[in-house]
């Protein structure tokens, strides 16, 4: 059993500024990117967690340069768009979804082998969406339980890929960017499309590089890329999927008044805000700007919250979220209902599953349906302090971290994953307690 962390219950209203860290989705594109040019480039606030340099150690294992200026500043320096080599050993994508299905997008045209491992999570985790539309552009991967889980091994095809239409049959960012980046190296062009619009950031930093893409509603074409042009330097902003957790904390604890710094508002990733905003939260965007990602700085007051419904249409817009979300909903007034959240069953645990499991120890007012959750909200004064297990989910340790914090304590089993995407998580945690 991994660490056991306990939380205090927080005393007052959370007041201050609190520095959000780098977004975890574009740190792990910049490093990849990055490393398909020839000239150097510099990453500020880049994410130094466990799924990131999962990423980094990826991309030295295939050649590219990765120097640490200090904890949240690399300078990546590749040998240009057909500069990756043949890594010795086997590359270990640990705990990172994102890390492995980018790069067999990214490997699926290279001309020479990689295999993949990865930690317990990963390697129950479905990669068929992925090896099924590269094979249908001839790539050549191979997998455990007929070439959906790892070990991965991404062999060199014997011809060009070729550019297909595929209509995906889930959204999903990871597979989405897999195909594009598979389609930088297939003949012909490359067309996705998706059910619901996914978070954009590999759209969004390919152009940043150069490359042509063409959209039409959710649809994303790519045509064969001969050379990537990067940026001098990529400042990644912070990420909205950490900020989420103190958007909430500021929402239900009484007399609360935070500020989140240098939050990335990218509208394919702001669904939490439209969803604690159509609760009753009391949220504001300050100073908006706009770098390749739009940010901002959040305040978030104390309010009186209700329950809500939603479903399939804004779900990719909050996907990461749900964990946290179920936390306001026991705070709120009345019932909230989430519906077409089938994709948490294939997240680093079954969401769904280990949400009602864990979450209901500490008030049982959550009910799992097949597709999603339904809570009776109004629990704040019916939770109990008790042992509860993140099954090493980080997002699952931190969204428990704060229903204790908010309620009576908690006692948290496996908590140290939050290393995987917020590592100062419960420092930041314990100066409100
Ligand atoms: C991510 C996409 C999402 C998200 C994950 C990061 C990305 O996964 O849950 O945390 O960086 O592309 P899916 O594409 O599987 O929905």
């Amino acid at each position: 059993m991994g660490a056991l962390k306990e939380i205090q219950p927080i005393k007052t209203g959370l007041k201050g500024e609190i520095l959000i860290p780098g977004d975890k989705s574009v740190s792990h594109r910049s490093v990849m990117f990055a490393g398909l040019c020839d000239s150097e480039v510099k990453i500020t606030n880049f994410l130094h967690a466990a799924d990131c340099m999962s990423t980094v150690n990826c991309m030295r294992a295939l050649g590219v340069k990765v120097k640490e200026l200090d904890e949240n500043t690399l300078i990546v320096k590749g040998n240009g768009f057909h500069g990756l080599q043949e890594p010795q050993s086997i590359i270990d994508a640990g705990n990172s979804g994102t890390t492995l299905r980018l790069m067999m997008g990214i490997l699926a045209g290279q001309k020479f082998l990689t295999t993949f491992t990865g930690d317990a999570s990963l390697s129950r985790r479905p990669m068929g969406r992925v090896i099924n539309p590269l094979s249908q552009m001839g790539a050549n991967i191979v997998g455990r339980k007929e070439n959906k889980l790892l070990p991965i091994t991404v062999i060199p095809a014997k011809e060009s890929l070729q550019g297909i239409d595929y209509q995906m049959p889930m959204a999903s960012a990871q597979v989405k960017s897999a195909i594009l980046l598979a389609g930088m190296n297939a003949e012909g062009k490359t067309t996705v499309t998706e059910p619901y619009t996914s978070r954009d950031h590999t759209e969004r930093m390919l152009e940043g590089f150069g490359v042509k893409l063409e959209k039409s509603g959710t649809s994303i074409t790519i045509s064969k890329v001969e050379k990537m042009t990067a940026p001098k330097e990529i400042h990644v902003p912070g990420d909205i999927s950490s900020a989420a957790f103190w958007l909430v904390v500021g929402s239900i604890i009484e007399d609360s008044d935070i500020i989140l710094k240098d939050v990335g508002i990218n509208e394919t990733r702001t669904g939490i805000i439209d969803v604690l905003k159509a609760m009753g939260a009391n949220i504001e965007l300050l100073n908006v700007r706009d770098e390749v990602e739009p940010i901002a700085d959040i305040r978030v007051r104390y309010a009186k919250l209700h329950g809500t419904s939603f479903g399939a249409d804004i779900m990719p817009r909050l996907i990461d979220e749900i964990p946290i979300i179920t936390v306001a909903s026991m705070f709120a007034e009345g019932e909230t209902i989430i519906t077409g959240a089938g994709e948490l069953r294939v997240k680093e645990t079954d969401r769904l599953q280990v949400i009602t499991d864990e979450f209901n120890k500490v008030c049982p007012c959550i009910k799992g349906t097949q597709d999603g959750l339904i809570i009776t909200g109004g629990q704040r004064n019916n939770l109990q302090k008790t042992v509860c297990n993140s099954h090493n989910d980080h997002r699952i340790a931190m969204a428990l971290a704060i229903l204790g914090a908010s309620g009576a304590g908690i006692e948290i089993e496996n908590s140290e994953c939050v290393n995987i995407s917020y590592p100062t998580f419960y420092d930041i945690l314990t100066r409100f307690e």
